[in-house]
């Protein structure tokens, strides 16, 4: 993390890395069998056992589910296009017979009467509330007949995520000293959030914007928003601002995202932690061990000048007679999944407090099934921190589904055992094996509200297993298996490894798949890895029956992004940072395909200088693919801007969305 030296000269962290903030010893709860086996021979027997037994594993019966928007196709085998080689050229590569087209950039002018977008990045905050976001990430594409079936490929709603700012290129000049100013500040808080754009393909082809349309908004890290479930009401919840803990503002750090059987969008607040200052000797739980600061927060937000009420939240330390006075709580409104319905112009986005509060990096749902509970998956991104499920309690009937049903049921914590099962650990104040737990390591919850605001602390209650990294999550359209990315941890050490992170300073990264036994509110799992990240020679056993060995075709490290078209091809983002992209083998950021059938793996797209490529999705048809480019020159300034992607010739590089098809109109990737 980098610190500013004094006041005078401010810098930045947004690395998006989060301190490690698990100190339990999670191992004191559980002890797992073979915990020293080595690397070695886990490759070569534990995974192997694994992937078969794995592999016999009954198909679940995709048939008997209702279709969901984008409804499976048959299955292919292969991969229809040429690998591309790695390279660190400035601009988009994608394979011969395709092109890529970049969409939607930064201050793209989004709602009615927004100013255009000025190079030099002069527009004001009110401008960037009606202008596309900074920093595109997770994304989803309605059709805009979704509630029908949601069939159409050629208009629907594009809704993104937009994950944070880099101040040197959201701003023309920003201020270098302290107290920030206040417009700069509130620039930056209008940046992050979520974009609904209303976008029609046109007769030659081409995607627009809609302009004017009603569907076209922006939501921020201001907006109002309402808080559900166990925690909406909680006295942890009170501030200046919601003084009865119901209501909140703003979203934040929106990674990636999921949406709903029911047709609305979900966004994932993942490192809004950082974005805190608590500066009193004593931090609640609540606070420490999520990594809010100590000293001030990454952006300095707290010191903008003049302040206001929007700004002195971020100062999370006690000075108010009481929590109605100050904003001692106001990061315990952080660290949720929010539902948004796209299709509602000025619907109140709702945080869903059932899913648990952490890291959110995204969530992802099994296809519903008519009468059975929901069930979602959601990993948090944090050094040894832990993945997920929420199992609904009521059944999900399609003519009746609403959010609603997130507001009641169980989260589970995973444990991954080493015998290659893993099991579903109910964190619930009700349940008598938590309560044991809890007692058994000290910890008193006083209700199911700070069970949810704790979850991290209950989930190391009951000895869940401590990954590397969770990033996104996907659900095979086929199988129902259920694939993650890890997307690295070079701080696990040799004593640390077991056998779902089974390398010791994990530069790399791995992608992890389980098979639930029975439906997917099973309490138990059979897990292997699917895919290990590295070099180019990196063998991962088992995986499309002989292993796979990865060549330059497809080498890639720090997986992030992960999708499953309704063909059942996986699309792969990358998310290298630091030395490993400056000066890895891997080029810049990409995007691969995997067949998990055959185990071909393929580069298909590469991205600009010092980008990250994440969000995936196609229309219905599979014809046309939207991806998103975050962050091209991150961490360089006007003064001599790394990337100028999109616009080129010299210009202030801007985040953007990419639309894909190929020359021949045909599926993408097939
Ligand atoms: Fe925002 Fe975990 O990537
Ligand atoms: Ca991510
Ligand atoms: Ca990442």
């Amino acid at each position: 993390m980098r610190q500013p030296s004094n006041n005078k000269l401010i810098q930045f962290d947004i690395s998006g890395v989060d301190p490690i903030t698990n100190q339990s010893d999670g191992v004191d709860f559980y002890t797992i069998v073979n915990r020293r086996m080595s690397r070695r021979k886990f490759l070569k027997g534990s995974v192997a056992t694994a992937v078969g037994a794995f592999l016999t594993t009954p198909l679940l019966a995709a048939c008997s589910r209702p279709s969901s928007p984008q409804a499976a196709a048959p299955a292919v085998s292969g991969l229809g296009f040429d690998a591309i080689a790695a390279n660190r050229e400035d601009t988009v590569k994608v394979p011969s017979g395709y092109r890529a087209q970049a969409f939607l950039p930064w201050g793209t002018p989004l709602v009615a009467g927004a100013a255009a977008f000025k190079p030099d990045a002069s527009n004001s905050a009110l401008d960037q509330s009606r202008q596309i976001g900074s920093h595109h990430d997770g994304m989803h594409f309605f059709p805009i007949d979704v509630q029908s079936g949601g069939q159409s490929s050629d208009e629907g709603l594009l809704v993104m995520n937009h994950e944070y700012v880099d101040p040197d290129i959201l701003h023309a000049q920003r201020a270098t000293e302290l107290p920030r100013p206040q417009q700069e500040v509130f620039k930056e808080l209008m940046a992050h959030g979520v974009s609904v754009a209303h976008i029609l393909r046109q007769p030659d082809g081409q995607w627009a914007l809609v302009p004017n349309s009603p569907y076209n908004r922006r939501i921020t890290a201001a907006t109002p928003m309402r808080m559900s479930g166990p925690v909406a009401g909680d006295d942890k919840l009170v501030t200046r601002y919601s003084p009865d803990g119901t209501m909140t503002r703003g979203t934040m750090n929106n990674c990636a995202h999921g949406f709903t059987p029911w047709g609305t969008y979900l966004t994932c607040e993942e490192n809004w932690a950082g974005n805190f200052a608590n500066t009193d000797s004593e931090q609640p739980r609540e606070h420490r061990r999520y990594g809010v600061r100590t000293n001030h927060s990454n952006y300095h937000w707290e010191s903008a000048e003049p302040a206001s009420d929007d700004t002195d939240r971020f100062n999370a330390a006690v000075h108010g007679d009481d929590a109605s006075q100050d904003y001692r709580n106001e990061p315990n409104h952080f660290g949720w999944i929010v539902e948004i319905d796209p299709f509602t112009p000025g619907s109140t986005p709702i945080k869903r407090s059932s899913l648990g509060r952490f890291a959110h990096e995204g969530v992802v749902f099994a296809p519903p099934v008519e009468g059975q509970p929901v069930v979602a998956y959601s990993g948090d991104d944090s050094r040894f921190e832990y993945i997920y499920k929420f199992v609904s309690k009521h059944p999900y009937h399609q003519a009746t589904a609403s959010g609603e049903l997130l507001d009641e049921g169980t989260l589970y914590v995973a444990r991954f055992n080493e015998d290659g099962s893993g099991d579903w650990l109910a964190l619930d104040i009700n349940d008598p094996e938590f309560i044991a737990r809890a007692e058994q390591a000290g910890v008193e919850f006083s209700s199911q509200a700070d069970v949810l605001l704790n979850t991290r602390l209950a989930a190391d209650v009951m000895g869940a297993t401590k990954m590397d990294r969770p990033e996104w999550g996907a659900v095979h359209p086929h199988t129902g298996d259920v694939y993650f990315t890890l997307t690295n941890n070079t701080r696990r050490d040799a004593s640390q490894v077991d056998a779902v992170n089974p390398r010791a300073e994990n530069a790399h990264g791995h992608i992890v798949r389980w098979h639930e036994r029975g439906d997917h509110a099973a309490a138990v799992f059979d897990w292997d890895l699917f895919l290990l990240g590295g070099d180019a020679g990196t063998h991962t056993p088992g995986t499309g029956g002989e292993g796979v060995t990865l060549t330059s075709d497809n080498h890639f490290a720090c997986p992030d992004g992960l999708w499953f078209d309704n063909r059942g091809v996986l699309w792969i983002q990358t998310d290298m940072s630091g030395a490993i992209l400056r000066e890895g083998s891997f080029g810049h950021n990409a995007m691969l395909a995997a067949d998990p059938e055959t185990g071909e793996v393929r580069r298909f797209l590469t991205g600009p200088v010092d980008c990250e490529v994440t969000g995936v999705v196609t229309t219905p048809d599979g014809r046309t693919m939207f991806v998103n480019i975050q962050h091209p020159g991150e961490g360089t300034a006007s003064a001599g801007f790394s990337s100028h992607w999109p616009d080129g010739n010299g210009a202030r590089p801007r985040s953007a969305t990419v639309v894909i098809t190929r020359d021949d109109g045909g599926v993408v990737g097939a």
